[in-house]
Parts: structure tokens; C-alpha cells; sequence
């Protein structure tokens, strides 16, 4: 009836955001005036506001039904008002449109939309064989010589500690987990615990999740106290050979909170590898342990793994790389600076344009313009770059996923229902095809976003079907949702201040 009328003919508040999104974006480095208008126009609200109201209203059951008869003259009352609200956005949208069209942006999001042809969503559903393990260049060396550190047993040249030291997004949690998941190392130990530590290192959680993984079981973890979570895994690390990874200790305070639940002294028969951007907590951690920091990749293995993920067909004997192709590519990579972080998600930005040069001269200048701009602080700059290279389709989708925490495991499934409840993705209808319900739009773009190296996937059969995402790809999707007003983080700093912080969309509460 009326809502519907309502709805359909103003197609959902997420989809207008995203659909003003993509030409703000477009030319955001030109006007943050854009991006501010589009902030300002509150379709979704008004939309959303109306949908609550009168949902509210429909329950079933009799009192529902006596209250809905009362309140009918005040619905359409709501419905005229929403109408209303509706037309002055449109109008509003009509003056954005005109302003956007004289800064130039029309043109480009012709392009775009040619490149979400349904021919460009069927390639969405080809396998992604780049994104499958094993990808890793290098490393070798270093994964032998950490590997025969954690088995030598003997006294006179023992380390109980072992750690992986450099900045983020250089392969310290890829080396650990090679060593983690080596045949020898899994045939060496007895018991095993992997944990992501974190920069919000919470120690009850962290020894929890030692204790449940050296157990292998959750079982009754939740139930112990602080004191018999510690003791239990001291015990087992005393008695037992076992293996405790700590993946992302950021601060010697970090380490003093936890080191409770560790036997570090005398003749401990288990092993502790932990990774760091701060070599301080390695040696603050052991003076007498093992310290391995790990170096950026040199010319040629950058190159190898850039050419891994922006030819993901190149294995295939046919497949030659352009010479001019060659030549940009070897220029950006350089500017990578051998982080590969930076490398996997320049090749991710590169692998989406089809092989054609002149897509890859527009991301070379680019890359150019990002890497020597004022705002540079290095390598790292290519993960904002990617940002702005999205699709429009993808923004809205990348920008939810600063809802979760640092390091959270991330469910697919879970995922797309969320995206689709919140009208971020919907289904896609087209001319002479029979179209893609939601959920395959969605599961599609999740797709898209792993090739593009915007999430780290952890499991996946066909499909992927959990991911996470660095905390340096983190960083730069918080900024971007603050900047959009996509979204507000509660946690235990700014909590207290709920209540002023104006308006704004979608809240999450850490
Ligand atoms: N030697 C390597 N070969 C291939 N990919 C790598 C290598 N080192 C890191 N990567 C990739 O770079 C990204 C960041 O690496 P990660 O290990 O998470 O960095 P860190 O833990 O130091 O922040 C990951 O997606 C990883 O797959
Ligand atoms: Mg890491």
C-alpha cells in the first residue's frame, strides 16, 4: 500500500547514501565540500524513521489490533509527513546532482557503471585462484631458522622465547603462522595455543584463549577465575611440552600484564614465539631469547608476489606480460618499499583492471600523486589508495566492516545477512538475465574485496567462509566510516560521551 509506494519509489536510504557516496568519493581530493553535502542528506533516517514507526504498529494480537485502529489516522498523518521529507531530499538531491555534474563527476560514474555490467557480476563468481594459500615469496630462511630454534631442547643453547620483530604489514603473522602450522613444529609439541593479542590487550581473554587452545577445548575456560586460568596453563607449560604463539604483543605493559600464565625460568620444556612491532617487548620478554627481525623484501621477490596478485593467470602457459605493463608495474612496486602489505594490495588494485594499460596508467598516476602527496606517511598510503580505486558498490560494503573489533574473526555468512538486513547490497535485476538474489550479490563483492587483499581471508572451501583484516586496512576503513559519519564506536574511552556526540548512524559498541 502507501509504505510501499513510499519505499519503492524512494529505493531505500543505504542505497541513496551509496549511490551519492560513489560520485563524492569520486572526486573527494577536489572538494570535501561534496563529501560534507552528502554527509548532511539524511535519506536513510527519514526513510528508517517512518519504517519504524509503523512496523512498531503491526504486531499481531488484539490490543495490537484496538491500538492500530486508533492510530490509523495518525499513520497516514506520518506517511504524509515522510512524504513530504521525501520530496525536499529529492529536491535536494536534484541541487547536489546539478552541483556534482558541474564539478565534472558525471563522467566518471558512466564509467563505472559499465564496468557493473552483468557481465562484470558473472566474473565476480569466478574462482579467485590467487586468493587460495600458498602465496607466500620468501621466507624461507627465516621459517628454517625459527623452526630449529623452537626444537632444540638442549640446555647450553635453549631460548624459551622466540620473537618475530618489524612494522605492520611486513609478514610477521604470516611467518608465525608457517612456522606455526610446520610438520616438524606439529609433531614436536604436545600441546599448541595460537592467540591474537591485539593493541587492546585484554588479559582475561588472552589467557583464556591460551589455556582453551593448549586444551583444545572452551569447555569451562569461561567459568574459571583469572588466578585458575594462570595456574592451569603454567602448570601444562611446566609439565608438558607445548607450544604458545602470541601474535601482536604491542607494549611491554602488555607483556607484564600477561606473564603471569608463563613458567619463564629454569628448565621449562615449552616454547613461547611472539610477534611485535616493538622490539623492546621481545627483550623486555627475555633478555636471553631469540630475536629475528624480519626484513622487507627485496627488489625480486617483490616483484614475484606483486605478479602473483595482479596476474592471477599467469601460470597459465599462454599468458605473457605486457612489457609497458612490466615497466609501471616494476616503478609502482618500488614505491611499495618492500612492504608487502602495501605490494599484495597494489597488486589487488591492478588485478580488477582487466590487463589494460591504460587502467594501469591511470593507477600509476595515482600511486604517484598518493605516494608524494603531503599526507604520505610511506608505503601505507596504497591501502587508502585502493579505498578510493573501489567500485561504488564496494564502499558501503567495506565501510561496515569497521563495526567489528581489531582482529575479529569475521563470519561470511554472518556478514551477508548483515549487509543485505541493512540494505548495503541488494538484489541485482537485469535485462536478458535472470539476476542474482542478495545474497549472491553479496557473496560476490566479499569475493571482490579478497582479491583486492582488502580482508585476509582465514577459512574457505568454495566459498570463503570466515575473514579478517589488518589492523593497518583497519585503521584506514575507521577513518573513512568517521569521515562518512557511517558509524560511531562506543568503547571504554568515549562511552561516557554518548550522549553528545550528535547524529549519527550506526553505533558499535566494543
Ligand atoms: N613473504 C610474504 N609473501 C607473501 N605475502 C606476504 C608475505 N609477507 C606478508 N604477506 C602478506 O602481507 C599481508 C600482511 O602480512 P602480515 O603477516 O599480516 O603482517 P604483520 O603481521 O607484520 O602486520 C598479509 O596479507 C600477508 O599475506
Ligand atoms: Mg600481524
Amino acid at each position: 500500500m502507501a509504505w510501499s509506494a513510499v519505499s519503492s519509489a524512494f529505493a531505500g536510504g543505504a542505497e541513496i547514501h551509496a549511490k551519492l557516496l560513489e560520485d563524492a568519493d569520486s572526486r573527494q581530493g577536489e572538494s570535501g565540500t561534496i563529501r560534507l553535502w552528502v554527509s548532511e542528506i539524511n535519506a536513510e533516517d527519514v526513510v528508517e524513521a517512518l519504517a519504524l514507526k509503523i512496523g512498531s504498529r503491526r504486531k499481531g494480537g488484539l490490543s495490537n489490533t484496538i491500538k492500530r485502529s486508533a492510530c490509523i489516522l495518525n499513520e497516514g498523518w506520518e506517511l504524509c509527513k515522510t512524504k513530504s521529507e521525501i520530496e525536499k531530499i529529492k529536491a535536494r538531491i536534484s541541487n547536489l546532482t546539478r552541483q556534482l555534474q558541474t564539478y565534472g563527476v558525471k563522467g566518471l560514474r558512466e564509467g563505472e557503471e559499465a564496468s557493473s555490467s552483468s557481465q562484470a557480476r558473472r566474473e565476480l563468481r569466478r574462482s579467485y585462484p590467487h586468493i587460495i594459500e600458498d602465496n607466500i615469496v620468501g621466507l624461507k630462511n627465516e621459517i628454517e631458522e625459527l623452526v630449529s630454534v623452537l626444537l632444540i631442547n638442549d640446555e647450553s643453547s635453549n631460548h624459551q622465547l622466540a620473537s618475530i620483530c618489524g612494522m605492520g604489514g611486513l609478514g610477521k603473522t604470516t611467518l608465525a603462522k608457517k612456522v606455526y602450522n610446520h610438520d616438524r613444529v606439529r609433531a614436536c609439541f604436545d600441546h599448541m595455543a595460537w592467540v591474537d593479542v591485539s593493541q587492546q590487550c585484554q588479559r582475561r581473554k588472552v589467557w583464556g584463549d591460551i589455556l582453551a587452545g593448549l586444551v583444545s577445548s572452551n569447555k569451562e575456560v569461561s567459568k574459571l577465575s583469572d588466578q585458575e586460568l594462570t595456574a592451569n596453563s603454567f602448570n601444562l607449560l611446566k609439565e608438558k611440552r607445548c607450544l604458545v604463539i602470541l601474535d601482536d604483543i604491542w607494549s611491554v605493559e602488555a607483556w607484564d600484564s600477561l606473564k603471569a600464565a608463563f613458567p619463564m625460568a629454569g628448565d621449562m620444556r615449552s616454547k613461547i614465539l611472539l610477534t611485535s612491532r616493538n622490539k623492546e617487548v621481545a627483550s623486555h620478554a627475555d633478555r636471553k631469547g631469540y630475536l629475528l627481525e624480519l626484513k622487507c623484501l627485496n627488489e625480486e621477490d617483490s616483484w614475484n608476489l606483486f605478479q602473483k596478485k595482479a596476474f592471477p593467470y599467469r601460470d597459465s602457459s599462454d599468458y605473457k606480460v605486457d612489457a609497458n605493463m612490466e615497466e609501471l608495474g616494476k616503478d609502482m612496486v618500488k614505491r611499495c618499499a618492500g612492504l608487502p602489505l602495501a605490494i599484495i594490495v597494489l597488486g589487488g588494485i591492478l588485478a580488477t583492471k582487466n590487463n589494460s594499460l591504460l587502467e594501469w596508467q591511470k593507477v600509476f598516476a595515482n600511486v604517484k600523486l598518493y605516494l608524494k602527496s603531503g599526507k604520505a606517511q610511506g608505503p601505507e598510503d596504497v591501502l587508502a589508495l585502493s579505498y578510493d580505486d573501489f567500485p561504488p558498490y564496494l564502499r558501503l560494503c567495506f565501510l561496515y566492516l569497521s563495526h567489528f573489533p581489531e582482529d575479529y574473526e569475521i563470519l561470511a555468512d554472518r556478514l551477508i545477512q548483515l549487509w543485505v538486513a541493512e540494505g548495503i547490497v541488494s538484489s541485482k535485476q537485469e535485462e536478458g538475465d535472470e539476476g542474482q538474489i542478495a545474497e549472491d550479490v553479496a557473496e560476490g563483492y566479499l569475493m571482490e574485496l579478497a582479491e583486492r587483499c582488502m580482508i585476509q581471508v582465514r577459512e574457505r572451501d568454495i566459498k570463503i567462509r570466515s575473514f579478517q583484516m589488518h589492523d593497518l586496512m583497519r585503521d584506514v576503513c575507521l577513518s573513512k566510516a568517521k569521515q562518512e559519519k557511517f558509524f560511531y564506536i562506543a568503547d571504554q574511552s568515549n562511552a561516557c560521551q554518548l550522549s553528545t556526540i550528535g547524529r549519527v548512524r550506526r553505533v558499535s559498541v566494543h
